[in-house]
C-alpha cells in the first residue's frame, strides 16, 4: 500500500508534555504548572517536571529523530518560556531553546511544523479570565506574531491552535485539564475566544509571511458511532461543527446555538466582524484522531450530558467495545477511514494527520520494548488513513503520536503513547517495536497490505 509521492512522515509532541525545566531561564508558570499542584488534579500527583528532560536533551533526541528517518517533526512553543506574563517583554532565553531546537532539526534534515499553542496558557492570563477573557484572544495574536517574526525565516509549516474543543471544555467545562473550571456557558465564550485568537493570529502572521508559508489549525473531531440521527447530530455539533463552520465562514450551527441556548447567551460573546477573522482561510488541517465515540439518545431527553458537554442534554455515552488500549479507548481504524471521508468532502483544503497512536503499558526487557498491541494499532490506522487516500481523501501527511513517551495531563505518566520509550528514572530512551515499524513504513513510503 504505497503513499503519494512525497507524503509528510513525522512524529509529534507538546512542550509541556516533554520539555521539562519548568522554571529554568525566565520561564514563566504555565495553568498546566498550576493545576498539577492541585491535589487529585493529575494522577499520582505528577507534574510537568522532569518529563522528558527534552530541554536539555533536545539534540539527543533529534538525533533518534533522523535515526527513525522523520521527515518532518510536530512541537509546540511554550508560550509561557517565551512571554513569561503572557504579554510584554520577551524571554530571549526562551527564544534561544526553540532557535537551538530548530537548527538541530534543520541540520539533519527534518522539518519543523510549529505549533503555537498546545494549551499551556501562561498563568498571568488565567489570572484575568483566560480564554473566558476576549483580551486573551488577542494575546495570543501578539504572541504568535513575535514568535513567527523570530523562527520565521527557518520555520514554513505553523499551527495555531491544538485542539480548541479540549482548551475550552476539558478546561472550563468538566474542569478535568487546567485550569480546571467548571462553567459550561463560560466554555462556550472561551471556544468562541479561542477561535477569534486562532484568526487574529493567523492574519497577523499572513501579514508579515513569505508566500510560501503555510498556517494550519489542529482539530480533534468526533467520530462518532451513534445508535440513533440525533444523537449523532449533537455530539457531531458540539466537537465537529462549531468548529468547522465558523472556520469555513458558515458562523456557529443554528442548532448548537438553539441546544445550548439554556445555558444563557453565551453567543453575545461574538461581536460584529469576528466570523470574519475567524473565517480567515488556512492552508492545511490538522486531524488529531484516536478512537470513535459510541452514542445514544437518553431514554429522558431532558437530561444534562456530564463532562466536556456543555448544554448537551438528551445524549448518553455508552462504553467501548471489542479491542481497548491500556488508557480504555476503543480501537477501530475504520472510523478513521470514515471520518477522513466526511472531512474530505466538508473541508476546503488538505488534510494532515498530525496525531495518531495509543496508549499501552509497555516493558523494557533486555533493552527493548515489543509493543505488538501499538504496532498493530499503527499499521491498521495507516491502512485506514490509506484507503482515505483510495478513496481521493487529500491527505499530506501522518504524524504519529508521540515521539517519547510523556506527560499525558490529568493522566500524569501514567499512559505511554510513544514510539520511543522513555525511563523517567534515567531518561533512558529505547525505540519500541512500532518506531522501528514506523520507521520501516517512511523507509518504503508503503504500509505492507
Ligand atoms: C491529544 C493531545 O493533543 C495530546 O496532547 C495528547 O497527549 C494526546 N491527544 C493523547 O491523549
Amino acid at each position: 500500500m504505497r503513499f503519494p509521492p512525497g507524503f509528510t512522515w513525522g512524529a509529534a509532541t507538546a512542550a509541556f508534555q516533554i520539555e521539562g525545566a519548568t522554571t529554568e531561564d525566565g520561564r514563566g508558570p504555565s495553568i498546566w504548572d498550576t493545576f498539577a499542584t492541585r491535589p487529585g488534579a493529575v494522577l499520582g500527583g505528577d507534574t510537568g517536571d522532569p518529563a522528558c528532560d527534552h530541554y536539555h536533551r533536545y539534540a539527543s533526541d533529534v538525533e533518534l529523530m533522523a535515526s527513525l528517518g522523520l521527515g518532518s517533526y510536530r512541537f509546540s512553543l511554550a508560550w509561557p518560556r517565551i512571554q513569561p506574563q503572557g504579554s510584554g517583554p520577551v524571554e530571549p532565553r526562551g527564544l534561544a531553546f526553540y532557535d537551538r531546537l530548530v537548527d538541530e532539526l534543520l541540520g539533519r534534515g527534518i522539518q519543523p511544523v510549529v505549533t503555537l499553542y498546545h494549551w499551556d496558557l501562561p498563568q498571568a492570563l488565567e489570572d484575568r479570565g483566560g480564554w473566558r477573557d476576549r483580551d486573551t484572544a488577542h494575546r495570543f495574536a501578539d504572541y504568535a506574531a513575535l514568535a513567527h517574526a523570530h523562527l520565521g525565516d527557518r520555520v514554513r509549516e505553523w499551527t495555531t491552535l491544538n485542539e480548541p474543543w479540549c482548551s475550552a471544555f476539558l478546561g472550563y467545562a468538566s474542569g478535568v485539564h487546567a485550569p480546571g473550571v467548571v462553567d459550561p456557558k463560560g466554555s462556550l465564550e472561551a471556544a468562541h475566544h479561542l477561535l477569534l485568537g486562532h484568526g487574529l493570529a493567523l492574519r497577523a502572521m499572513r501579514a508579515q509571511a513569505p508566500a510560501d508559508h503555510r498556517f494550519s489549525i489542529v482539530l480533534n473531531f468526533c467520530a462518532a458511532l451513534a445508535e440513533d440521527e440525533e444523537a449523532a447530530r449533537k455530539v457531531d455539533g458540539l466537537q465537529n461543527r462549531l468548529f468547522l463552520d465558523p472556520l469555513a465562514g458558515r458562523g456557529y450551527p443554528e442548532d448548537v446555538l438553539a441546544d445550548t441556548a439554556w445555558l444563557g447567551d453565551w453567543a453575545a460573546a461574538v461581536r460584529p466582524g469576528d466570523l470574519d477573522v475567524i473565517a480567515t482561510p488556512v492552508d492545511w488541517m490538522g486531524v488529531n484522531y484516536y478512537s470513535p465515540t459510541r452514542v445514544a439518545s437518553a431514554a429522558d431527553p431532558s437530561v444534562v450530558a456530564e463532562g466536556p458537554w456543555p448544554g448537551l442534554r438528551g445524549v448518553e455515552f455508552l462504553p467501548p467495545r471489542g479491542e481497548v488500549t491500556g488508557f480504555g479507548w476503543e480501537v477501530r481504524a475504520s472510523s478513521f477511514t470514515a471520518l477522513l471521508e466526511r472531512l474530505g468532502r466538508d473541508v476546503a483544503v488538505p488534510l494532515v494527520i498530525t496525531e495518531n497512536g495509543s496508549a499501552f503499558p509497555d516493558r523494557v526487557v533486555d533493552g527493548e520494548v515489543v509493543d505488538e498491541q501499538r504496532t498493530r494499532y499503527l499499521v491498521d490506522h495507516l491502512r485506514a488513513v490509506h484507503a482515505a487516500l483510495e478513496a481521493g481523501v487529500d491527505v499530506r501527511g501522518y504524524f504519529a503520536w508521540s515521539l517519547l513517551d510523556n506527560f499525558e495531563w490529568a493522566a500524569g505518566y501514567s499512559q505511554r503513547f510513544g514510539i520511543v520509550h522513555v525511563d523517567y528514572g534515567t531518561q533512558v530512551r529505547t525505540v519500541k517495536g512500532s518506531g522501528r515499524a514506523l520507521a520501516r513504513v517512511i523507509g518504503a513510503n508503503a504500509v505492507p497490505a
